[in-house]
């Protein structure tokens, strides 16, 4: 006899992961914890850059035009023809991010989970970038170090369990990515500065330029991005009264300046807690020298997911709404967005 779940069979669990809380809107449907049927992205970045940066009412008007569409291509690629018999969860992030945007994901999820009657789980994106690991590695057990590097985000969590999450430490300032953005827009360079500077890096001389090591005088696993990015500004602004910035060699030194830190944090990460598997995730997650500086240490085993799946992506909230869901959490319809979504427990060890 088939195991139910109200209606739906559990051993068809399909969820449909929705993520709209920047400026990427992307809808997925999910297999279990990590099959996935289909999942796309609708990527707002070209239509941001001409103002250099994200802006937030802009990127909710996009959401809206975008959300609908991504969601019947998703379901049509994935075979599912009756939402509402085929479906067994909507996953949609809840925050943090930008009060507009999620606003579109999370109305538009409730709207479905109504229409449908489907049950409906709020992800808090940070989990969902933990869970990035997770779909793209079945061997990845809990517990393991994750650390979320992107435009908004810089933070060492400890996943001891699905749903049992502490944060270690975060930046006090700046996120990387921003470090990265800030750096390159100062160089001239297109938005989101982050992966032209990686690309710019690869011709470059990483020991051209000398950045000042920060971390010793920050509390903790904590991290601080200003310092390190008015440093690599004021030094522009030297050279460039002396004649040109060697640009392929500035972003070659400035990108090892932002991996070495990122590195010592996970190395006293891991002394400090024992635990060995290392994960990363976020946009700075898909930084080539990052990833080789992570995947090359000897001192862990390293997770890295694939480079899609370290920017913001429906598929990584499908898989943790899915683990949200199978350890029992439920969320309400009357659940709103919150731009300011804590996460874990606060501790500096
Ligand atoms: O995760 P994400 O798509 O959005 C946020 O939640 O912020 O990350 C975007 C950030 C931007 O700051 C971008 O410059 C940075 O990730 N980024 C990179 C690379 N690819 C994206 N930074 C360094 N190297 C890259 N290859
Ligand atoms: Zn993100």
């Amino acid at each position: 006899m088939q195991l139910l779940f109200g209606m739906r069979p559990l051993d068809r669990f399909l969820t449909l992961g929705i993520e709209s809380s920047c400026d990427d809107t992307s809808v997925a449907v999910l297999e279990g914890p990590r099959t996935i049927l289909s999942w796309n992205i609708s990527s707002q970045t070209e239509r941001h850059a001409a103002f250099g940066g994200v802006v937030p009412e802009y990127a909710s008007r996009m959401h809206l035009e975008a959300i609908l569409p991504l969601t019947r291509e998703a379901l049509a690629e994935a075979g599912v023809s009756e939402p509402a018999k085929e479906l067994s969860l909507i996953a949609v992030t809840r925050g943090p991010g930008l009060m507009g945007s999620l606003l579109v994901g999370v109305m538009t999820a409730k709207a479905f989970a109504q229409a449908w009657n489907v049950p409906i789980v709020g992800v808090n994106h940070l989990e969902g970038h933990i869970f990035a690991n997770v779909v793209d590695h079945e061997e990845l057990k809990f517990p393991f170090l994750c650390m979320v590097v992107s435009g908004g985000h810089t933070e060492i969590v400890l996943a001891r369990a699905s749903g049992d999450y502490q944060m270690l430490g975060a930046t006090q300032d700046d996120a990387a990515g921003e470090a990265f953005d800030k750096v390159a827009k100062v160089l001239g360079l297109p938005y989101p500065g982050g992966p032209v500077i990686d690309r710019l890096a690869k011709q470059g001389n990483a020991t051209a330029f000398h950045f000042p090591a920060v971390l010793p005088n920050i509390e903790g696993l904590n991290f601080s991005f200003s310092g390190l990015k008015t440093a690599a500004i004021n030094q522009i602004n030297h050279l460039r009264q002396k004649g040109d910035v060697p640009v392929e060699d500035f972003c070659a030194s400035f990108q090892a300046a932002v991996v070495r830190n990122l590195i010592t944090r996970l190395e006293q990460a891991v002394e400090q807690t024992g635990v060995r598997n290392v994960a990363i995730s976020g946009g700075v997650a898909a930084n080539s020298a990052f990833r080789d500086a992570v995947a090359s240490h000897h001192g862990w085993n390293a997770f890295l997911p694939s480079k899609m799946f370290c920017t913001d992506n429906a598929v990584m909230v499908a898989a943790a709404g899915y683990a949200a869901f199978m350890r029992g959490e439920r969320s309400d319809i009357s659940m709103g967005p919150d731009p300011a979504l804590d996460f874990g427990e606060d501790e500096v060890i």
